[in-house]
């Protein structure tokens, strides 16, 4: 070996191109997928700036070790000339259930660069066809409990006090042999409502609450596990527990869960495909030969009312080889559910945080009071040490009362019977540990009674749980309250994010639809969110009324408000709530650029919006809920006409059915809808506009907003109704937002849409009433259902404003020309007294970043654009001022051009890349740094 001391050592350069983050239907490395043929994405990067993919080559084989050395025995796409990085749909040999495929990506740049191929990834096909279920559906019995049924769980009283119900979780059982060596073995398991799989005395994977949320007579969801390292050769046991779930709600509501029309006993589907080292397949499924047990420890459960557990009653060893079952029954072969088996792709619930408590209070003697500093939802896990049948009470919420209990007064008003209150009854065995399975609850604080030892901090601990959506967003800036308002919508958004999107996690937990689109708005920008509303869009279509088109405003839909879905008289049935089925899908398709949500979605877009067509009259929609929640209003809005949001609303489905029917090449659909926005259009100038007043209402900041963010205001109207708006926000409102929780979103845009996000700030930025700031007052966490602070703690609508952090004051904007970020409108709003912003954005070709900081008369610029994207940049920048990017005059460096420059802004065309800009002012001159 030679050594020089002279010469400088070569460092390894880095890869010119790399293609980074290779997903399958937007998962990484999914297992049991049925979406066929999947399809694929990556993320190209690029050191050199203006990287756009010209060709790409995917290479798929049956093993690892083939795809290594490129022998793809399923597919090999050859060079394609493509700039599609997103959905390459798999077009090899024809895949079979349980199929695994092996695949590998490597791209050309525009310059015939080529990268290295990808890392390996792979996906696996669950089971593709009804006849690869082998077993049958078991359970303890076909019925569920019912009002007057001996034993039945039904209670007449609210909160707490209901004694001893009886709703015991369901165990199932199974011995089975193998005889030889595991080489690999997968768990196809669908258990209504929720279901724990054990295999030989373990849990089998970290989900909680499986399977998601549908309506169960629609379709139901099961969960592939590999399970290669929890079987052996020789004795092995499986086991299952089944909660009620959604399935089967023993506490009755006014939403009716307890008469939906899919409810039965809980029930189970399961079947481990085994393969053996010598290649024979085994395989195991559900059926009479099981035993079943209602005598458990879990002796009740309600997803609402929460669960008691009686320790005393476990069955040692219930999930391993060798237990005496003789006492347990024959497993009852029952009805299958309704509903289609289909894979679940949405993220999984799981616990993603253990939360510590801040403080521990005593009330009264023996009662003890856990603050978890923060408002989540999940529930607690208890440590014990008592003698057998201590019995303690947790009893969960998000308020204390007078004397420093707990209180649930209003959120449990709904309910009858139990509410989020848990029980654990001790076995007496040293120190004990439990958690609850079928239940979650909204909390900050908990109240423990019944321990015989003093609790201290570490006796509780808080369970933060929901769907497992992975973050894609960060946002800060210079003012504090706007990052506790950032930090706060995240906090509600997750709590929020369970399967379904639910308007809160406590009193309801309900896929309330104008929520739900609400608070996308902003989720879409912090979380990975694809897979999890695509599956919402599922449960849409599965709730619109055939022949019909109604979209009730709650979904999952359990038949609960007839007429809500139909245009029967209802007051729940509103397009701002149904409309959701229209604006999602094409929120959606912005996001990812995905055609296939677009194809799966449209007939049910068009349906509804034909179903509001049917349910006008001269174009007007005068029926619906309204801007819900408008502040001084109530519930129902005073200020806001119901008529003029229900119309406004109607306009958008047309409107957004006519663009959707374009991408897909509907052109009599688009002539149809364009027509038909047109008329709604005139239709409702007609009847909202005040010639008088020059707008659509006085004092109602949704009545004018509205029509303005969706291009329902002529434009020769547009600054007076963009000036009387203001006028309302500044003199009348002095800063303060009043709308609802329709129309917040739209004030909040509509200013910012026309260069005015400094009117926005102001009211986003107020401390006091009413506003985001006075919901956080008093150490809240999240954010409140009103605007007063009042009913639930934790209600997403108003996170909305998150989202526009990130479009407004970050500018990070789609551009719907060149959907899923394939080129980015980024014009940052340097507003008020912020200094500076900054925000990142993990969108589906890669990161995006906008940031900004403002010193004196200089504006820096920090502006990313992912690989295989261009950005359109817009600079707040007089004419006079003088503009540098990486150190350099701006014309001197690569990736960029200047497409125009006026006397408030600089506007340049970026390829992908890394940008430092620097807008210097030149102080005392003309054109100073523009309003935003
Ligand atoms: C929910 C809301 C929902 C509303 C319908 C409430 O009880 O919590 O957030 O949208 O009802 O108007």
């Amino acid at each position: 070996m030679l050594l020089c001391g002279t010469c400088p050592a070569t460092e390894p350069q880095p890869p010119l191109l790399t293609v980074e983050n290779p997903r399958t239907e937007y998962i990484e490395n999914p297992v049991g997928i049925d979406q066929y043929p999947p399809r694929l994405g990556w993320e190209v990067k690029s050191a050199q700036r203006g990287c756009l993919q010209s060709a790409y080559q995917v290479q798929v084989a049956s093993t690892a070790e083939k795809l290594a050395v490129g022998e793809c025995d399923l597919w090999e796409s050859c060079k394609v000339t493509s700039d599609n990085s997103t959905r390459v749909v798999y077009a090899g040999k024809t895949l079979v259930s349980g199929e695994r495929a092996y695949w590998r990506v490597r791209v050309w740049d525009q310059k015939a660069h080529v990268s290295e191929f990808s890392t390996p990834a792979y996906f696996e096909m669950g089971l593709l066809q009804k006849e690869d279920w082998k077993g049958q559906w078991i359970g303890a019995s076909e019925r569920p409990l019912c009002p007057g049924d001996p034993g039945s769980p039904w209670q007449a009283t609210h909160g707490e006090n209901a004694d001893a119900p009886v709703n015991p979780a369901i165990m199932l059982r199974k011995e089975f042999n193998l005889p030889g060596k595991i080489k690999s073995a997968r768990a196809y398991i669908c258990g209504l409502g929720y279901f724990e799989l054990y295999l030989n005395g373990a849990r089998v994977g970290d989900h909680v609450l499986d399977p998601g949320y549908t309506n169960f007579d629609r379709r139901v969801l099961y969960v592939t596990h590999d399970v290669t390292a929890q079987l052996k050769e020789g004795a092995n046991a499986i086991g299952i527990v089944l909660g009620g779930g959604w399935y089967d709600m023993p506490t009755p509501d006014i939403w009716d869960s307890q008469k939906a029309t899919w409810r039965r006993s809980p029930r189970a589907l399961v079947q481990v495909n085994i393969t053996l080292a010598d290649g024979t397949v085994q395989t195991l499924q559900s059926d009479e030969r099981w035993r079943v047990s209602t005598g458990g420890p879990v002796v009740f459960n309600s997803v609402r009312g929460g669960e008691i557990y009686d320790a005393r009653k476990e069955v040692k060893g219930w999930d391993q080889s060798g237990c005496q079952d003789d006492r347990w029954k024959k497993a009852l072969v029952v009805e299958a559910p309704k509903g289609t088996l289909s894979a679940q792709y949405n993220p999984a619930i799981e616990v993603m945080q253990t939360v510590t408590p801040v403080k521990l209070s005593t009330p009264r003697p023996g009662v003890y009071v856990f603050n978890m500093g923060q408002n989540l939802a999940g529930w607690a896990r208890l440590k014990v040490r008592a003698a057998a049948g201590t019995t303690v009470k947790l009893k969960y919420g998000e308020r204390l009362g007078p004397e420093g209990m707990v209180t649930q007064n209003g959120l449990n008003r709904f309910t009858l019977g139990r509410f989020q209150t848990d029980t654990y009854i001790a076995k007496g065995s040293g120190e004990e540990s439990w958690e609850p399975a079928f239940t979650y609850h909204a909390f900050r604080y908990v109240e423990v009674t019944g321990l015989t030892t003093p609790a201290t901090l570490e006796t509780l601990e808080g369970r933060a749980v929901h769907s497992s959506v992975e973050p894609s967003g960060s946002f800060s800036c210079s003012n504090e309250l706007l990052n506790r308002i950032q930090e706060a919508c995240c906090s509600t958004l997750v709590s929020n994010i369970q399967s379904i999107p639910t308007d809160c996690p406590s009193r309801e937990k309900l896929g309330w639809t104008a929520d739900g689109l609400s608070a996308a708005t902003a989720a879409v920008y912090n979380y990975d969110m694809v897979n999890f509303y695509r599956k919402w869009l599922d449960d849409m279509r599965d709730a619109q009324t055939p022949n019909h088109g109604g979209m009730p405003c709650v979904v999952p839909w359990n038949g609960w408000s007839a007429g809500a879905d139909t245009g029967a008289p209802s007051p729940w049935s509103c397009p701002c709530w149904g409309g959701a089925c229209v604006v999602l899908p094409w929120m959606l398709f912005q996001q990812t650029g995905d055609i296939g949500i677009l194809e799966t979605n449209y007939q049910m877009m068009k349906d509804y919006t034909r179903s509001l067509e049917r349910r006008s009259k001269d174009h007007l929609i005068t029926w619906g809920t309204g801007d819900w929640l408008e502040v001084g209003a109530g519930a129902w809005p005073k200020r806001t006409p119901k008529p003029l949001t229900s119309t406004a609303f109607f306009y958008d489905t047309a409107r957004i059915v006519a663009q959707a029917a374009a991408v897909l090449g509907k052109k009599e659909d688009v002539a149809t809808f364009t027509a038909l926005a047109h008329e709604i259009k005139g239709a409702f100038n007609k009847a909202f506009y005040n010639e008088k007043w020059g707008g659509y209402g006085e004092d109602s900041q949704t009545a004018n907003a509205f029509p303005l963010a969706i291009g329902l205001v002529p434009s020769e109207r547009e600054t007076e109704v963009l000036s009387n708006l203001i006028k309302n926000i500044v003199e009348v409102r002095h800063n303060h937002i009043s709308s609802g929780i329709v129309g917040t979103r739209f004030v909040l845009d509509a200013l910012s849409a026309r260069g005015r996000s400094d009117v926005a700030y102001a009211m986003a930025a107020q401390p006091d009433f009413p506003g985001w700031g006075h919901m956080l007052k008093d150490g809240n966490t999240t954010l409140t259902e009103e605007w007063t602070g009042n009913d639930s703690r934790n209600h997403p609508a108003f996170t909305c404003v998150s989202g526009w952090f990130y479009r407004s004051l970050a500018g990070l904007n789609i551009d719907a020309s060149a959907p899923g970020y394939k080129h980015i409108l980024i014009k940052p709003a340097v507003a008020g007294d912020l200094t500076f912003v900054r925000a990142s954005l993990h969108t589906v070709r890669g990161q995006a970043i906008s940031e900004w900081s403002k010193t004196g008369g200089c504006l820096k610029f920090h502006i990313a654009v992912p690989g295989n994207s261009t950005a359109t940049l817009s600079l707040p920048a007089s004419t006079a001022a003088e503009i540098i990017e990486g150190g350099h005059p701006v014309t001197s460096t690569n990736g960029l051009a200047l497409d125009r420059r006026d006397s408030t802004q600089a506007v340049y065309m970026l390829g992908s890349g890394d940008y430092h800009f620097e807008v210097r002012e030149q102080l005392g001159r003309a054109d100073p740094i523009p309003p935003q």
